[in-house]
């Protein structure tokens, strides 16, 4: 049996992830989160329903800045390996709240390397982000490129995350790896990420908020795609490395309305302004290094990708 903590297990990916790694019986699975407000409680509840029916789960609702009960969940699981996802996620908000942003993504993640120190914890998956890459004009992004350049206090708190792991890695001999994930998309997706948001406001026919001239490119990476590349993580952990997760293939803003356009069928009704500080203007990653060291192979094509997502929007939201 291994015994698996995942923090953040009621979000997004975290729930996602949860309930693919319960597919396995060998699996034992501590969820920690503290329904953060950034979104609905009720769909982060929702989020754990079928994971909460499972014996081999338990769920632990629990804050990251509470150090002392984190260090107390933390002796009482006893867990072989950490899936670190708790965070504040999302870009823009975190230039409005900067601080709020540190004091989870990087204390909070202090406190869950104490933790593990403590409780003899060695191994850890970190979630990072391709966000750390700026507006690097190279591309696609490898993990040897210089990341000191980043453009909003989301993507400065994920590399100080990294940066922490490097340094309990090097203390106390943990085997980290950190996994920078591109634009993440799929069933559950967070509602305020734009493939989400934008599919609301064509369903409803109201205006989609179009930012800057529609040629900025993300490497939308598929919610499948992530949970297997972080399920090889757990089987091939040693050391300490940072690995890109991304599909590898870019889309442009213009494109992904078009493509959405298509699926719904429904004309979107945009409204345009401009770009947004803190967004970047290409996400698209290297992938060979997840491919050689993790055996990572993103199958989703992206069209596919959203047939799918919009398919669940309709189940879940518009019965
Ligand atoms: N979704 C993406 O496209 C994407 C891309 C790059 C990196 N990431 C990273 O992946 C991770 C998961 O992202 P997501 O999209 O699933 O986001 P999410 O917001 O759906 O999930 C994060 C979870 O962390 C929980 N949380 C927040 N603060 C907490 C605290 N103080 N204590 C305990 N729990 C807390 C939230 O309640 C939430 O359920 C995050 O670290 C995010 O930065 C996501």
């Amino acid at each position: 049996m291994i015994r698996i903590l995942v923090t953040g297990a009621a979000g997004f990916i975290g729930s996602s992830l949860t309930d693919m790694l319960l597919k396995n019986e060998d699996h034992q699975i501590a969820g920690v989160d503290n329904f953060d407000e950034y979104y609905g409680k009720s769909i982060k509840k929702s989020n754990l329903e079928s994971a909460l029916n499972n014996p081999n789960f338990t769920f632990h609702e629990l804050n990251i800045l509470d150090a002392q009960s984190i260090s107390m969940n933390f002796q009482d699981v006893k867990p072989d390996i950490v899936i670190h996802l708790a965070a504040k996620a999302g870009v823009r908000p975190s230039i409005q709240d900067p601080m709020d942003y540190f004091d989870v993504n990087v204390r909070g993640t202090l406190n869950v390397l104490e933790a593990m120190r403590s409780s003899g914890t060695k191994k850890m998956i970190f979630a990072s982000s391709s966000s750390v890459y700026g507006n690097g004009k190279v591309v696609p992004f490898n993990e040897d490129m210089n990341v000191d350049n980043p453009i909003s206090p989301y993507a400065a708190s994920k590399k100080a995350g990294e940066l922490l792991c490097h340094t309990y890695h090097h203390l106390y001999d943990m085997d980290i790896f950190c996994l920078r994930f591109f634009t993440v998309y799929g069933p559950r997706q967070r509602p305020d990420l734009a493939i989400r948001k934008f599919t609301k406001a064509i369903i409803e026919g109201t205006e989609i908020p179009f930012y800057g001239d529609g040629t900025t490119r993300r490497d939308y990476t598929h919610i499948n795609d992530i949970v297997h590349g972080i399920s090889n993580a757990i089987d091939r952990l040693k050391g300490y490395e940072v690995i890109n997760l991304g599909e590898s293939q870019t889309t442009s803003l213009e494109e992904l309305v078009c493509i959405l356009e298509d699926v719904i069928g429904i004309k979107a009704n945009k409204k345009r302004f401009p770009m947004q500080d803190g967004d970047v203007f290409q996400t698209y990653a290297d992938i060979s290094k997840a491919q050689t060291i993790l055996g990572y192979q993103p199958s989703t094509d992206f069209k596919d990708g959203i047939i799918d997502f919009v398919e669940w929007y309709k189940r879940s939201y518009c019965a």
